[in-house]
């Protein structure tokens, strides 16, 4: 009997071929992996000395990927394969009897169902880094050693963001140009549950979508060896329970009536003509005409007001009136070009009460219209696709994340969503315009300059 030790891919090739020079036959291989240490043996073939196996390149390929599996056995299993293909059953990966065959696709399946599972349920927190720059940090716990095969997909979805993805036998971290891979670390090391939790609670709470509510296939999809890592993990039972109220929420007239009307295209074009005809709430029956986003179909940055105010129903432009104008100010003191940003609001048409001076004033939209406008805005959001989303006021970021959204909280806090890798909220402008005294006023500008000031970093970040 032979013992080999591998650990790796390339441990395991080196070996398997001197103990195939060797001609030692399966059965008398004995493999084991770091963990196994009984086994110190190691064939004494050197490499340089090894016969060239042909073997099909589709086979390294697999087993490489098989190599990061947790099974004991995979060494072994890869040998016996690796033995048939060198002794002429060339279709041994094809045959559906063959038991390691069957064996090696279980584990790649294996591999590509935890490999989704992070996509899913990986989730960073936002830290500070010594130099006092923001850095994102997110602990999970996977089965596998798949850590170097998941880390470039996060470097794709999060380019601009500074992260390290901590397991408890390795780390990946982005720097924004490179991912260097270093040790693993505890999950006592993952960042405590913050405030940029409670507003991605906020946003899980208004995504989670109660008609698809399935509790059996949750807990097969999502076991609670995942769910307890994860924010959303005390909520889900909540949300479950409550899935059959919102159902009928959902079902509502109003949401129902405009959704029916957004053409499958998704064009700008063709979402325009459309929502030029909804009425599916009553805001539509007073205002001059729907005011729907403009800017570069492509653009980077989308900005989400409220509803458009007297000057922009006559225009039929979001964001031409004081409000627009003072934005427009602040937008150029922080570096940010409005002809660059796609601008909408989560409501397209405005609200008013006309009074006795025939002056018309202009009225907050209640829960049930922004709902029944939101179609409109994500149909723009998928149109536009956005890497960055900035809403200005409680309406609009409430139209995305939910009524638990609250601006004096939550403003300011980039986080992550569906709609656009990097999502923040702020004041609307036009609570500058109303603040109480100058004093009052003069601080919230500053709060409102420094958010557009992030988001011109960010944006920088992503065009350079
Ligand atoms: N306020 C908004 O929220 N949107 C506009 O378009 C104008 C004012």
């Amino acid at each position: 009997m032979i013992a080999a030790r591998a650990f790796d891919f390339d441990s395991w090739r080196m070996q398997a071929r001197a103990l195939l020079n060797a001609e030692v036959s399966p059965e008398d291989a004995l493999w084991g992996d770091e963990q196994t240490a009984l086994f110190g043996g190691t064939p004494s073939t050197q490499p340089e000395q090894a016969r060239a196996v042909r073997v099909p390149a589709s086979f390294l390929s697999k087993a490489e990927q098989a190599c990061q599996h947790a099974d004991p056995e995979r060494f072994a299993v890869l040998y016996r394969l690796l033995w048939k293909l060198a002794h002429g059953v060339g279709h041994v990966l094809e045959d559906p009897l063959d038991p390691d065959a069957a064996r090696l696709t279980a584990m790649l399946r294996e591999l590509s169902e935890e490999e989704h599972d992070m996509h899913a349920f990986v989730r960073f927190r936002a830290t500070r880094a010594p130099d006092g720059s923001e850095h994102w940090v997110a602990w999970f716990n996977p089965v596998h050693s798949i850590l170097k095969r998941v880390a470039p997909f996060f470097a794709r979805r999060y380019p601009a963001m500074h992260w390290t993805l901590l397991t408890p036998t390795a780390s990946a971290s982005w720097d924004g140009t490179t991912l260097h891979f270093g040790p693993g670390a505890p999950s006592e090391a993952a960042p405590r549950p913050d405030q940029v939790d409670a507003l991605f609670l906020s946003y899980y709470e208004n995504i989670f979508n109660p008609a698809r509510s399935n509790p059996k296939l949750l807990h097969r999809q999502l076991p609670p060896r995942l769910l307890r890592d994860m924010p959303e993990g005390g909520e889900v039972a909540r949300l479950a329970k409550d899935a059959p109220k919102r159902v009928q929420d959902m079902n509502s007239p109003r949401a129902s009536a405009s959704a029916a009307l957004v053409p499958n295209d998704h064009e700008l074009g063709s979402l325009r003509s459309a929502a030029a005809h909804c009425r599916a709430c009553p805001i539509g029956e007073h205002a001059t005409q729907t005011v729907f986003g403009e800017g570069p179909p492509n653009a980077r940055l989308m900005i989400v007001g409220e509803q458009p105010g007297d000057e922009e129903d006559l225009a039929g432009k979001p964001f031409v009136g004081p409000a627009g104008r003072l934005l427009e100010k602040l937008l150029e003191r922080a570096g940010l070009t409005r002809s660059e940003i796609y601008v909408t609001n989560a409501v397209k048409h405005f609200k008013f009460e006309r009074l006795p001076t025939k002056r018309r004033l202009h009225m907050r939209p209640v829960r049930s219209e922004v709902e029944a406008c939101r179609a409109w805005l994500l149909a723009e959001v998928d149109s536009v696709k956005p890497d960055m989303i900035l809403c200005l006021g409680a309406t609009a970021a409430q139209s995305f994340c939910g009524p638990q959204f609250r601006v004096q909280r939550d403003r300011g806090k980039p986080t992550t969503t569906p709609w656009a890798p990097w999502w923040m909220a702020t004041y609307h402008p036009s609570a500058l315009l109303r603040a109480s005294d100058e004093a009052a006023r003069k601080q919230m500008e500053r709060q409102f300059l420094d958010d557009l000031e992030t988001t011109h970093e960010q944006l920088a970040k992503l065009t350079h």
